[in-house]
């Protein structure tokens, strides 16, 4: 049985993925607005992985006897300066949410519930990834700087990305 704070910091924790994801998609229309479709293309990918890690805690609630309430979720940011200043609201957004996940483990810990511990370990290396992968595309958009050939070689490279779901 799922103890009654953890259930409750789970369902947040759903609509913190799909704020993610509702994030990333406005994200991919302010590419699209400016015409960078793979820049758009990797962020719709991103989006799709957010609903991913919504559902797996989503299924993960049921599983353990509790219930999923559906909350409203916050309208998301429309507009950015460029490229740059896009991933480094990513790269912050995503460093909060490894915050959340920590917070969620520490509350799976006090409340002496392993099961959702050992459930929650999956997001704690999932986090390491998104940080080290955004940080990386980061990285080379500073490199870029104003060179916009630099910029359309980074889009080629972006636009490839595929999204799949891993194996539960
Ligand atoms: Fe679901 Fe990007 O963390």
């Amino acid at each position: 049985m799922l103890p009654e704070k953890m259930e409750k910091a789970l369902n947040e924790q759903i609509n913190a993925e799909m704020y993610s994801s509702y994030l990333y998609l406005s994200m991919e229309s302010y590419f699209q607005s400016i015409g960078l479709a793979g820049f758009a293309s990797w962020m719709r990918m991103q989006a799709q992985e957010e609903m991913f890690h919504a559902m797996k805690i989503y299924d993960f609630v049921y599983e353990r006897g509790g219930r999923v309430i559906l909350a409203a979720i916050d309208q998301p940011p429309a507009e950015w300066k460029s490229a740059l200043d896009v991933f480094e609201n990513v790269l912050s957004h995503e460093q909060k949410v490894t915050g959340l996940i920590n917070d969620l483990v520490n509350l799976a810990l006090d409340e002496r519930d392993h099961a959702t511990n050992i459930f929650l370990q999956w997001f704690v290396t999932e986090q390491v990834e998104e940080e080290a992968g955004v940080g990386s595309v980061l990285d080379k958009l500073k490199l870029v700087g104003d060179d916009t050939s630099g910029l359309f070689v980074l889009e080629q490279e972006l636009g490839k990305r595929v999204f799949t779901p891993p194996a539960t």
